[in-house]
């Protein structure tokens, strides 16, 4: 892929998340968790502001990292009339995220979609690291990610799918098509790729494959993980409902709390 196609796609794609994601329910849950009184807030992976942006207009002071420029314009764009809310471009694992916040969110299953060249067990620990470095004592961490008993039983299509379809502002039609691989139950690892089928408006039609291999740590790994870096587990659940986590309802959703110096 060259930087004109790799630019069209990453348009196109950050446009198609724009219109179909829906993150509604998971920001009204954050914005009743988390309260009225002003609070200052990081959210990592922040993309299009789906999470951020609606704490912001309940008069949080926000600051958002991502990587993603096309997806931080649509943040640029939607918060243009809120001075209480920054918008950072950076690679989360590679520089410092500040301090002192009120709470910090890993939330729209960030941890099961770290883009980096890392193993993701280490980027995962590492993310959570950071979290507590970036929050001041007494304040609260929230995760939530999808958390299957079975990984094998996760995701039980045998056939390719397409998850995302559209034509952008630009004209560009795409196609965004996850290839399921292999799933091992041992070791928590989902492996297939990821197909974008690019028509620009112009130009030649393109494709470009991107292999992924997902870990998607169990409750317990994420929660050792978490006590000992100097959280302590203050709720889990399984949905933003009120769903206990249980074997029906496994989105596992995280607060924790800094509670070590
Ligand atoms: C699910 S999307 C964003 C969802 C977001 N709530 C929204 O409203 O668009 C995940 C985001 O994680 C970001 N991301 C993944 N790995 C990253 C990394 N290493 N550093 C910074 N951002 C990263 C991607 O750029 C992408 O914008």
């Amino acid at each position: 892929m060259n930087e004109t196609q790799k630019d069209i796609l990453k348009y196109w794609y950050a446009w198609i998340y724009e219109q179909d994601e829906d993150e509604t329910l998971m920001a009204q849950y954050l914005l009743d968790q988390l309260g009225p009184k002003p609070l200052r807030i990081l959210e990592a992976a922040c993309g299009g502001g789906k999470l951020c942006l609606p704490l912001a207009k309940a008069g949080h002071q926000i600051t958002g990292i991502d990587q993603d420029k096309y997806m931080l314009d649509h943040l640029h764009r939607k918060a243009a009339e809120h001075s209480n809310i920054q918008a950072i471009q950076m690679d989360m694992l590679s520089r410092p995220w500040g301090s002192g916040y009120d709470a910090v969110i890993l939330g729209a299953n960030l941890m099961v979609n770290i883009v980096t060249e890392r193993d993701s067990k280490c980027a995962q620990k590492n993310l959570l690291e950071r979290a507590y470095d970036a929050l001041k004592t007494g304040g609260r961490l929230f995760i939530d990610y999808d958390c299957p008993l079975e990984v094998s039983k996760w995701h039980p299509a045998i056939n390719e799918w397409v998850c995302f379809e559209g034509t952008d502002d630009h004209g560009t039609h795409g196609r965004y098509v996850v290839i399921p691989g292999a799933a091992s139950d041992r070791t928590r690892v989902i492996s297939g790729s990821r197909r974008w089928e690019i028509i620009p408006l112009e130009g030649e039609p393109f494709t470009y494959t991107e292999k992924r291999h997902q870990y998607f740590p169990a409750l317990e790994q994420t929660c050792a993980w978490l006590y000992r870096i100097g959280f302590t587990v203050e709720s889990i659940g399984g949905g933003y409902q009120g769903e206990p986590f249980d074997n029906q309802h496994r989105r596992a959703v995280i607060w924790a709390r800094k509670t070590i110096l």
